[in-house]
């Protein structure tokens, strides 16, 4: 029998991609969104169906997971992939525009994760992957909500495994570098003139990166490779410079690593 993936924010980029990958494969796939108008493209693809999810949202939580299990008989893999990222001085940004970062990044995939586990444990397996970040264990400047919230990630999968590893349940985390996707377009971007001098300039030279970052395939071939690694390996980084930047942060000490983002993110900014 076909396994099947769930998968979450597959209207665009990595969740996008990994759909399409896992159906060539001959994986059943439900590809998740908030907005199913978005999928229709999709619908193409073998053994793919598109469900309303919005990981915000509990019934369409709950409705996108039995829908899917209807449609293919059971899930084998949860793929927690949506997420946007809040960028640029933290005194400019609202409270609600915090909260809303952390219900989408955190609580979305608790509440995505918390949904499918009774399904888990009655299968006596699962695997459950969440798209953290090369930035959920190393940081950058104007990124301190979205940094908090990868992290936060890290810290909820990294506990988790140990009391879902008696019923089968492995745990796992993508850590991509910069990916070319609509993740750059979706940025919400706060200044203020106080911080301008230093917030523009540096978030022009974060964006550079994503000229010539690679594109979401490469998540996807990750994603495929922890979906079938039956093993309790963690942590998987992926693309571009994330996986040499983790290997440095590993490597050296905070403050030399923290000089090299520094030179590298400051260019141009006169203090
Ligand atoms: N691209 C990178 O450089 C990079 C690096 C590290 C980590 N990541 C992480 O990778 C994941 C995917 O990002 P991406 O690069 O593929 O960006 P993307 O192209 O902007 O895709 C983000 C997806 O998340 C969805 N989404 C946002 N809020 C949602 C909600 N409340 N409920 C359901 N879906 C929601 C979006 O749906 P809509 O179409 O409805 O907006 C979209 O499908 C994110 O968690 C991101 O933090 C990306």
């Amino acid at each position: 029998m076909s396994k099947t993936i769930l998968i979450t924010g597959a209207s665009t980029g990595i969740g996008k991609l990994t759909a399409i990958y896992f159906s060539q494969k001959g994986w059943n796939v439900s590809a998740t969104m908030r907005t199913i108008e978005k999928g229709q493209d999709l619908l193409k693809y073998p053994n793919l169906k598109i469900f309303r999810l919005d990981v915000t949202d509990d019934n369409s939580i709950r409705q996108a997971i039995d829908s899917t299990i209807l449609a293919f008989g059971q899930i084998d893999v949860l793929f927690n992939n949506a997420g946007y990222a809040l960028v640029g001085a933290f005194e400019a940004m609202g409270q609600e525009q915090i909260k809303k970062q952390f219900d989408t990044n955190v609580f979305g995939v608790m509440n995505v994760t918390k949904a499918i586990l009774p399904h888990f444990r009655g299968n006596k397996k699962g695997t459950i992957i969440n798209t953290t970040s090369m930035g959920g264990l190393i940081t950058f400047p104007l990124y301190s909500v979205y940094h908090s919230t990868k992290w936060a990630l890290e810290g909820f999968t990294e506990s988790l495994q140990f009391e879902l590893k008696p019923f089968n349940i492995r745990m796992k985390n993508i850590e991509p570098g910069a990916i070319r996707t609509e993740f750059e377009n979706a940025i919400d971007y706060f200044s203020t003139s106080e911080y301008d001098n230093y917030t523009s300039r540096a978030h022009q030279n974060m964006l550079d990166n994503y000229k010539t970052a690679p594109t979401a395939e490469i998540v996807a071939k990750k994603v495929w490779h922890a979906a079938n690694d039956t093993s309790y390996r963690l942590r998987y980084a992926v693309g571009g410079q994330g996986p040499l930047l983790l290997f440095m942060r590993w490597l050296l000490p905070l403050s030399w690593f923290t000089k090299i983002v520094t030179s590298a993110v400051e260019k141009g900014i006169k203090q």
